[in-house]
């Protein structure tokens, strides 16, 4: 799969193989700080643009055209799958993600549905499109959310700043949080391989709410099942990627996954992240996304530093530590994306 992808430089790294410069992708490169976002946004839902193919793939176009990143990234969102075993979604302005039917109680638990791969076959039938329209020019990542992230969006009923109801389930009734992680584990994995076989070229799983938990906790529910879903993918040749917020905190234990990259946040020195993980193991990161409000002559200088700090390891791709804002300055990024490109190792 890899040969037939013009610009290989994503696939390269994640291996951790030599490349002429670090790769460059921004997680939500798709999104709100890009006025072509909201001339299609205003035209429909979030969730319409997910489930419609042809606008799916538009979406997930426009950071190539506009900005010339190294990947794709299927446009879509981690909450489908929990709204494909019931979750009542909805997205609000301001708002964020809401699920009308939180899980409160063992009833609840018992209704999520297992068995509904059918009901993101258009996922499926995006990522055909969209690998139509890339046309073998960069590869397209695909994604999922990991357990535990998924868990506390289906107990919180949406975004949550300490996690009250998911810590307090899984410390009163952690049989019952087992339960919901399995099912969970299960649509995942199913899903993913999906993804895979309908084209994807490399794979990220997202525990983006993962430094919520301690270290034993993060054991218990949510590495498990991390290490399970990566077990079980269909790999080939298809690099996967591990993130969760609090990535450099937990990285010795992600490693136990078995991923092809480790994705860090800003806190961490990338570099002493990297050496202290098992040879093979490539890291993605690790810009503050703030960097991106700073003049442009700043934003070069961080990202030179960055650069010559990773500069005899392969194995590196560019990444902020977090996603980009809607606020954040279009030409600001495009100017980030463009420094990457020109540079040379
Ligand atoms: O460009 C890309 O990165 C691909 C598309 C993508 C989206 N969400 C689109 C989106 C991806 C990879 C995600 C993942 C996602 N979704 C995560 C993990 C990444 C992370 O940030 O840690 C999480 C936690 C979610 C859940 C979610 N979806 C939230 C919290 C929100 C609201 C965000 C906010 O700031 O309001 C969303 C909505 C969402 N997902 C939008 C987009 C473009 C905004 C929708 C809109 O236009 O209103």
């Amino acid at each position: 799969m890899e040969n037939k992808i013009k610009n290989d430089l994503l696939i390269r790294a994640a291996f951790s193989q030599p490349t002429e410069r670090p790769p460059v992708w921004i997680m939500r490169q798709a999104g709100r700080f890009m006025k072509e976002y909201w001339e299609i946004k205003n035209k429909y839902s979030f969730l319409e643009m997910c489930k419609t193919p042809e606008i799916a793939a538009d979406v997930t176009m426009l950071p190539i055209d506009l900005l010339g990143v190294d990947a794709a990234i299927l446009f879509s969102d981690i909450l489908v799958t929990a709204e494909a075993m019931g979750g009542e979604l909805s997205f609000e302005q301001g708002v964020g993600p809401r699920f009308a039917n939180p899980i409160r109680s063992e009833k609840d638990v018992d209704n999520l549905r297992v068995d509904c791969l059918e009901d993101l076959q258009y996922v499926a039938d995006a990522i055909k499109v969209i690998q139509q329209r890339l046309d073998g020019s960069v590869p397209l990542i695909g994604f999922a959310g990991a357990p535990f992230t998924i868990l506390s969006y289906l107990v919180e009923g949406g975004s949550s700043r300490d996690f009250k109801r998911t810590k307090t389930l899984l410390n009163n009734q952690p049989e019952l949080a087992h339960r919901v992680l399995s099912k969970i584990s299960e649509v995942t994995t199913a899903y993913l391989n999906m993804q895979i076989a309908a084209g994807v070229n490399a794979i990220q799983l997202f525990d983006s709410w993962a430094l919520a938990l301690s270290w034993s906790d993060y054991q218990e529910f949510s590495h498990r099942y991390n290490k399970d879903i990566i077990s079980k993918l269909n790999r080939q040749d298809i690099p996967i990627i591990s993130f969760a917020k609090g990535g450099s905190v937990f990285a010795p234990l992600m490693a136990e996954t078995n991923p092809d990259v480790i994705s860090i946040d800003w806190n961490a020195d990338l570099l002493k992240i990297k050496q202290s993980l098992p040879k093979g193991i490539a890291v993605q990161g690790n810009l503050d996304p703030i960097v991106m409000y700073a003049d442009k002559p700043v934003i070069k200088r961080k990202i030179l530093e960055l650069f010559e700090r990773m500069r005899d390891e392969p194995g590196f791709i560019f990444n902020l530590g977090h996603g980009i804002m809607p606020d954040m300055p279009f030409d600001h990024v495009k100017y980030a994306v463009e420094t990457i490109r020109e540079y040379r190792y």
